[in-house]
């Protein structure tokens, strides 16, 4: 029984990769809707995948939010220290619940891995002249520096309104993102339905150049409210590598 079910999900993996022409899927067995267990499911699979791409001196980007911090809580202890290995958060970011926060989730992993990690506190949202002047800073150029360099980014997925609540925009504000078509957001930028940029948060991080450079580059994401977002967010690239449940993967399959 345990078998057909995982052969049945190994087709519908290589199905929904197929319809959203990416590298790889995987998917995980039921709906994150309805069983928090779910997401717990969803991390182990993005920690074992990411992993397994590890290599001696990798540079590990994170995003924040509540399904990367899954994957961290499930990422298991490596008995041997890998000393040339760094965890940088993709972006700045102070908004959210510091449990979430990219910063938090790169000194839980770096504890892991038993590697070197750099944090980057700067607020969402800030002036131009603000980025001007911050970029010039030292320690802040050193992190940017990094963050070129990043080999293996493992970012979560939203939606955008609900991402454009999450950090406080205004009822104008959302209105205005709605009506460019914003359906999804990832590391600070907000995408309609074709992938293209309708957004971008003035912060300090990741930019979509850069992005696009990164050789292994994992979304994670979970549950059927997700599937639009997540239809947009696979066409940014067509190396993604998308770790999701089975109620999305068949919401997007089955067309929303
Ligand atoms: C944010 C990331 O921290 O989390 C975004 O920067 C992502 O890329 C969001 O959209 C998703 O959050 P969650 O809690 O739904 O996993």
């Amino acid at each position: 029984y345990a078998f057909h079910i995982l052969k049945g999900l190994r087709i519908l993996e290589e199905e929904l990769r197929d319809i959203l022409n990416i590298k790889k899927v995987i998917i995980v067995p039921n709906s994150a809707d309805s069983d928090p267990l779910v997401y717990k499911e969803m991390g182990k699979a993005a920690s074992g995948y990411i992993d397994s791409l590890i290599t001696e001196k990798s540079t590990i980007g994170l995003t924040g939010g509540t399904t990367i911090a899954q994957v961290i809580n499930e990422y298991k202890y490596r008995k041997e220290k890998l000393s040339d290995v760094t965890v940088i958060p993709a972006r700045g970011g102070l908004g959210k619940k510091v449990e979430y926060q990219a910063n938090t989730l790169v000194q839980n992993l770096a504890n892991k891995l038993g590697c070197n990690y750099k944090t980057l506190y700067t607020p969402d949202f800030l002036s131009q002249d603000s980025i001007e002047s911050l970029l010039k800073e030292p320690a802040i150029k050193e992190i940017i520096e990094l963050i070129e360099d990043i080999d293996i980014l493992v970012f979560g997925i939203g939606r955008a309104d609900i991402m454009a609540q999450r950090r406080g925009l205004s009822n104008e504000q959302i209105e205005s993102l709605i009506n460019k078509g914003a359906v999804s957001e990832a590391f600070g930028y907000y995408f309609n339905e074709a992938g293209e940029i309708v957004h971008e948060i003035s912060t300090i991080g990741i930019d979509f150049e850069t992005f696009n450079k990164i050789e292994n580059i994992i979304a994670v994401a979970g549950g059927s409210e997700k599937a639009e977002a997540i239809a947009s967010i696979s066409k940014l690239n067509e190396r993604l590598v998308l770790i999701c449940d089975e109620s999305v993967a068949k919401k997007i399959i089955f067309k929303y």
